[in-house]
């Protein structure tokens, strides 16, 4: 009878134990879940912004004055310039542009676009009351976008307002434009989060109750059987039976889940370890000049091919010799410390020795031409806000899943190239729904990256 009650109590416990660890674990495995449909929606998101830019040229040709060629050029170029820190229909980095045409005329966003630091200085009160509202957040210049494409671009902002206001439909996703897939499955997890969180709470103060009401239970059973005297032995002793430290210690089961647990969290570091090697993002090594991309592409305005001479042109960016500084340094500055190092480099005939930044294994082919001349892709779009930078970090990770994902998201820039027309017109003709992405032309096939 009395073995029966600390049974009884024991399997209890144990119940409740069991009970506290699953609600715990069903906690876990509801936010894995959420989290893996927040990653599954942005990139769905982002693929039918593309599908649906063409479909939306009714509202958008009245709206931005475009027609649906301006807004498919206004959509890659979006996707290649500004979507980094822009949505439509959202607050990403800058504002959303929405409505930006009511807002602003085409007037003043062309010279905006062009550079708007410089309409920021002209004293607009508009853009300076702007600029102080995102203080932490220069929109950087883009002359070479000419005024047509700057047009393009609000021609298709204009379409994704339209689309927008349009009701649920599938092109109603467009707008969708990745960020805006995060940020609506990041507020989905949080409301399942917080319910869950209240949920098991609860749970376990429940457990608590029930774990202290057991134990006072067992204890007064055990006073009022201690009182009698007609137990026999094996009784009494189960009755004296107090738990026992050494033995769990040396239980082969607690040794084993113990051992288990350890080579878990070892095997997990290692693993995380292991996928960090050769991953360089954020590397920034002091150079032997303290040359300033702030000083020199961001207020001078100085272009980057001036230096980089070769990127439109070839495989490699070349670092601009000692020559090219001298343009304007035998003139500009010529007693500061830091440029007597050029004119010492030049006496020597020794070459400055700049640390390098960015390095692809040789395993993998990279070529800047094919990506900045034919594709269209600005150079912040990969290296990130240069022209702010005082010293050059490395601002993409430059993984294999960082190129490919972008050549599956990107579209095709194919306008006026004639090497492209007879492949749109075989890709329209086969499977015209799916958009024509640089992965549309192969560019995730193993060989074109590895040779
Ligand atoms: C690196 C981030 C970044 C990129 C890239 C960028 N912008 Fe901006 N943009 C901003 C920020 C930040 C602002 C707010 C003003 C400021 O602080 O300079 C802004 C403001 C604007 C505005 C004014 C918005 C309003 O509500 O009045 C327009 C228009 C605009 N950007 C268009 C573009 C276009 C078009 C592109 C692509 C060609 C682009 N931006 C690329 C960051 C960016
Ligand atoms: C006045 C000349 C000059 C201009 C203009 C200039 N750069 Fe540079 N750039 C350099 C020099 C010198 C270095 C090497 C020193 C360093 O890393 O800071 C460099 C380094 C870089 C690097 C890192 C290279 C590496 O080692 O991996 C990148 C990326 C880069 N520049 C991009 C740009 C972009 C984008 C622009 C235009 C917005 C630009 N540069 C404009 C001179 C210039
Ligand atoms: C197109 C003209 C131009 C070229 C080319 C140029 N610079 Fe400059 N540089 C400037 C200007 C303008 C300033 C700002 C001067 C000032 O602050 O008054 C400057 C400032 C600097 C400074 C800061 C000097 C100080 O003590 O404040 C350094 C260092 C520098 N440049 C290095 C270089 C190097 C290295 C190169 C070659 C890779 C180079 N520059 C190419 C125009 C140029
Ligand atoms: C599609 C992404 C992408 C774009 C766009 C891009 N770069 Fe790069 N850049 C890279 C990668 C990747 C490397 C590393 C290449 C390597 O190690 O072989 C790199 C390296 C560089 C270097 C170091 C020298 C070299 O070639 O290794 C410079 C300088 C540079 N980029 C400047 C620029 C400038 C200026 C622009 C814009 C005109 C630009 N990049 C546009 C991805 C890009
Ligand atoms: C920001 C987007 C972006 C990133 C990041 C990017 N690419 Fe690309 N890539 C493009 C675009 C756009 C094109 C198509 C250019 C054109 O019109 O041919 C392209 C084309 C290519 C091609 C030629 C494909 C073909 O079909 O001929 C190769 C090779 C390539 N990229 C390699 C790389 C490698 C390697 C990386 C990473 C180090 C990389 N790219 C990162 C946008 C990107
Ligand atoms: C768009 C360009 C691109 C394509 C397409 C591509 N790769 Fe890569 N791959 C890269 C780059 C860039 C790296 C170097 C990444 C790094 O340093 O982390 C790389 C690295 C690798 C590595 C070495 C991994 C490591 O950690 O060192 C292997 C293996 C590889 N790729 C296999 C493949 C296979 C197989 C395919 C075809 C299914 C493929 N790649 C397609 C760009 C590409």
């Amino acid at each position: 009878m009395n073995t029966l009650f600390s049974r009884t109590s024991s399997w209890l416990l144990g119940l409740c134990l069991a009970l506290t660890m699953s609600s715990a674990l069903a906690q876990q495995t509801a936010t894995v879940t959420t989290k893996g449909v927040t990653g599954g929606d942005a990139t769905a998101g982002a693929t039918p912004a593309v599908a649906a830019a063409p479909a939306a040229p009714a509202g958008a040709a009245g709206a931005g004055g475009g027609d649906a060629a301006a807004i498919a050029a206004g959509d890659a170029l979006f996707k290649n310039n500004c979507s980094q820190c822009h949505a439509v229909n959202e607050k990403v980095v800058g504002p959303a542009l929405s409505g930006i045409l009511k807002r602003r005329t085409i007037g003043w966003v062309i010279p905006w676009v062009h550079n708007p630091a410089k309409v920021i200085a002209g004293g607009d009160e508009y853009a300076v009351k702007l600029y102080n509202e995102y203080a932490k957040q220069q929109m950087p210049a883009f002359p070479q976008l000419s005024d047509k494409d700057i047009t393009s671009i609000m021609a298709w902002v204009t379409s994704q307002e339209g689309v927008a206001a349009g009701g649920p439909t599938v092109a109603n996703a467009a707008k969708t434009d990745g960020q805006d897939g995060a940020a609506a499955g990041a507020s989905a997890s949080a409301t399942t989060g917080g319910y869950t969180d209240v949920l098991l709470i609860v749970l376990v103060v429940v457990l608590l109750v029930l774990v202290v009401t057991l134990a006072i239970i067992a204890n007064l059973m055990k006073d009022v059987l201690k009182g009698r005297k007609d137990l026999d032995g094996r009784d009494r002793e189960v009755l004296e039976q107090r738990f026992d430290w050494t033995r769990l210690y040396k239980s082969p089961v607690m040794r084993g889940v113990v051992g288990v647990v350890f080579a878990g969290v070892l095997l997990y570091q290692g693993v995380q370890s292991v996928m960090a090697v050769g991953l360089t993002q954020g590397y920034m090594p002091t150079q032997p000049i303290a040359f300033s991309h702030k000083i020199h592409a961001g207020e001078n305005q100085i272009n980057c091919a001036y230096c980089h001479t070769s990127v439109y042109k070839a495989k490699s960016a070349n670092i601009p010799s000692a020559n090219i500084c001298m343009n304007c340094h035998s003139q500009i500055k010529t007693e500061s410390p830091e440029i007597k190092k050029i004119y010492r480099a030049i006496e020597r005939k020794q070459p400055i020795q700049w640390v390098r930044v960015h390095n692809l294994p040789d395993l993998a082919y990279f070529n800047h031409s094919q990506h900045t001349q034919v594709g269209g892709v600005q150079c912040t779009t990969c290296h990130g806000p240069i022209q702010n930078m005082e010293v050059v970090y490395q601002y993409s990770s430059l993984t294999m899943g960082w190129c490919i994902n972008c050549h599956r998201e990107s579209p095709l820039n194919t306008k006026g190239n004639a090497y492209y027309d007879n492949l749109v017109k075989l890709h329209d003709k086969s499977n015209s729904a799916v958009p024509f992405t640089v992965s549309s032309n192969g560019g995730t096939e193993c060989s074109k990256c590895h040779y």
